[in-house]
């Protein structure tokens, strides 16, 4: 399949490339493009066979339901069932933008669509292309992120260039993603919103907007046999580079002395050692095989922009052993340790 890469500017987006986008999305097939959070793999949300051919494309699970997006309030009501004050306070607070919430579904999504679950995910994305994308595409589009299935999540089409080029008919090019994690994934089926996923809209925001928030005890910790994640995605390990990466947690000397230890060790052993650190303490690492800067501690924006760049790059330089800082920062460090535990398959070192 011929995979065209189409680069719109978001201040000046011209029509008939997204009447071109549209079209390929009314005829069944696949259109990866830009929003806030990720990129997104878009088809049909209301048409089966677009979704299963998201699934193949992505060499993803079909029991994993995909995130249905759309770009107006009103069309909520035509695929999700009993929406609750508190949702719509939600969405009045929160969309467009980085905020999935989760609904008894109508028979107008398919089962394809759902992983075969009655309750379907919807977002509204505040990104400009994505939402004239979705109008012009009629209304409902299902999408994932534009990764194959256990990579990390793309951040920009050059990502997607890499994951997806021969499997999807046409990448929309959108630059870079400005949040660089995926949507905060709010159950609102439950009694008391639950979590399912953090994200940049964090708990606090959400209770603070509605008066309570609860949280899927998956979001915390490994998930074992005894612990189902209600957001099916969760329980693959997801984001992952292909070197073993470690976390190092704890006072900031006594992390960088360990990773200097780990950095030399693993460097007169033979291997690719690539350390994730910060403006602050990159200098300590002038010795690795790949040295990559997050950004300043303080700035968490700028920590989450490049995560999954970062994480990329890793495999690029063919690193086989990753040590990296921790991010815990007060806002959106949840959502950020969410994803680093996972792509370090929980593998976290407290000095
Ligand atoms: O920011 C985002 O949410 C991005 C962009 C493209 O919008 N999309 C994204 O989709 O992250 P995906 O498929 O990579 O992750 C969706 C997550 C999965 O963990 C899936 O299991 C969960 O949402 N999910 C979808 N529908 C669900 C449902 N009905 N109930 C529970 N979890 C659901
Ligand atoms: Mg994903």
């Amino acid at each position: 399949m011929q995979t065209t890469v189409v680069k719109v500017d978001e201040n000046c987006i011209k029509s008939g490339d997204m009447t071109e986008a549209g079209r390929i999305i009314r005829e069944g097939g696949l259109v990866a493009f830009p929003t806030e959070t990720v990129y997104g793999l878009g088809g049909d949300a209301l048409n089966p066979g677009a979704s299963r051919k998201i699934y193949a494309a992505k060499g993803r699970p079909s029991d994993n339901p995909l995130i249905v997006h759309i770009y107006r309030m009103e069309d909520l009501y035509r695929i999700a069932e009993d929406v609750s004050d508190s949702a719509v306070k939600l969405a009045g607070k929160f969309w467009p933008g980085p905020l999935t919430m989760i609904f008894k579904k109508k028979d107008a999504v398919p089962a394809e669509t759902t992983g075969g679950l009655d309750t379907v995910a919807v977002r509204m994305p505040s990104n400009k292309i994505a939402a004239e994308f979705i109008r012009a595409a009629g209304g409902f589009i299902a999408a994932p992120s534009a990764n194959l299935s256990g990579r990390p999540s793309p951040t920009e089409a050059s990502h997607v260039v890499e994951d997806m080029t021969g499997r999807i008919d046409m990448i929309i090019d959108g630059g870079p993603s400005v949040i660089g994690l995926e949507s905060t994934i709010v159950d609102m089926t439950e009694p008391v919103p639950m979590i399912l996923r953090p994200g940049y809209v964090t708990g606090k925001m959400v209770r603070e907007t509605v008066g309570d928030v609860s949280y899927d005890p998956a979001v915390f910790g490994e998930v074992n046999e005894g612990m189902r994640p209600k957001a099916p995605g969760m329980k693959y390990r997801h984001y992952a580079p292909k070197g073993e990466l470690t976390i190092i947690k704890g006072d900031r000397d006594a992390v960088i002395r360990y990773m200097k230890d780990a950095l030399d060790k693993g460097l007169k052993e033979g291997h690719r050692v690539g350390i994730i650190a910060t403006e602050e303490t990159r200098d300590n690492y002038g010795n690795a095989t790949l040295l990559m800067n997050m950004g300043a501690r303080d700035d968490e924006d700028e920590i989450a922009r490049h995560l999954y760049a970062v994480l990329r790059r890793c495999d690029e330089e063919d690193i086989d052993l990753i040590y990296s800082e921790d991010f815990s920062t007060p806002r959106i460090g949840q959502a950020i340790m969410n994803r680093l535990i996972k792509a370090a398959g929980h593998s976290l070192v407290e000095v």
